[in-house]
C-alpha cells in the first residue's frame, strides 16, 4: 500500500467526470488499498479516486469502523433531508452546511467484482453522497448553503 497525494480545489482534475471501471483487476485493487491508507492518514471518512488524480469511478468510505469499497456506485434510493456540517480532504481548512438525504441506498461493485447494495443513514448517507459527487466533478462547496467559521470549531 502507498500514500497518494490528495489534489486540492483548483486542480482541474477534480472537476472532470470519472470513467466507469470495466473490470476489477490488480490495478483497481491496489487503487482501493492506497485510497484507504491515504484517507486514514489524512483522517478522513471518505475519498474518491479523482482526489488522488485517478479519473475512475472508485470510492472508499469509512464510518464508525466500517469500510465500504464502492466501484461504479449509483444512488438507487434517497429519503428525507438533513442539513449538517461537511468538509473535504480536497478543500482543507474549510467547512460548510450542506443539505443531503437522511437515508441513501447505494448499489456498487465491490473488490470481489460482485454487485452489493448498502443503505446508510445520517453521516454514512452524507459520505456516500459527497464521495459520489466527486465522480462527477462536484465539490460540496458547490452545494454549501453556509460556510462555517473553522476557528469556532476549537
Ligand atoms: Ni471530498
Amino acid at each position: 500500500m502507498a500514500i497518494r497525494d490528495i489534489l486540492h480545489e483548483g486542480d482541474p482534475t477534480l472537476r472532470k467526470i470519472s470513467k466507469p471501471v470495466a473490470q476489477v483487476d490488480g490495478y483497481i485493487q491496489r487503487l482501493l488499498d492506497d485510497m484507504l491508507e491515504t484517507m486514514r492518514q489524512a483522517d478522513g471518512c471518505g475519498l474518491a479516486a479523482p482526489q488522488v488524480g485517478v479519473l475512475r469511478r472508485v470510492v472508499v468510505v469509512e464510518v464508525e469502523g466500517e469500510v465500504f469499497e464502492l466501484i461504479n456506485p449509483e444512488i438507487i434510493d434517497a429519503q428525507g433531508e438533513v442539513t449538517d456540517a461537511e468538509g473535504c480532504l480536497s478543500v482543507p481548512g474549510r467547512a460548510g452546511l450542506v443539505t443531503r438525504p437522511q437515508t441513501v441506498t447505494v448499489r456498487a461493485m465491490g473488490r470481489d467484482g460482485q454487485v452489493h447494495e448498502y443503505t446508510g443513514h445520517g453521516l454514512l448517507a452524507r459520505a456516500f453522497c459527497h464521495e459520489l459527487d466527486h465522480l462527477d466533478g462536484v465539490l460540496y462547496i458547490d452545494k454549501m448553503i453556509e460556510e462555517l467559521d473553522m476557528e469556532d470549531e476549537d
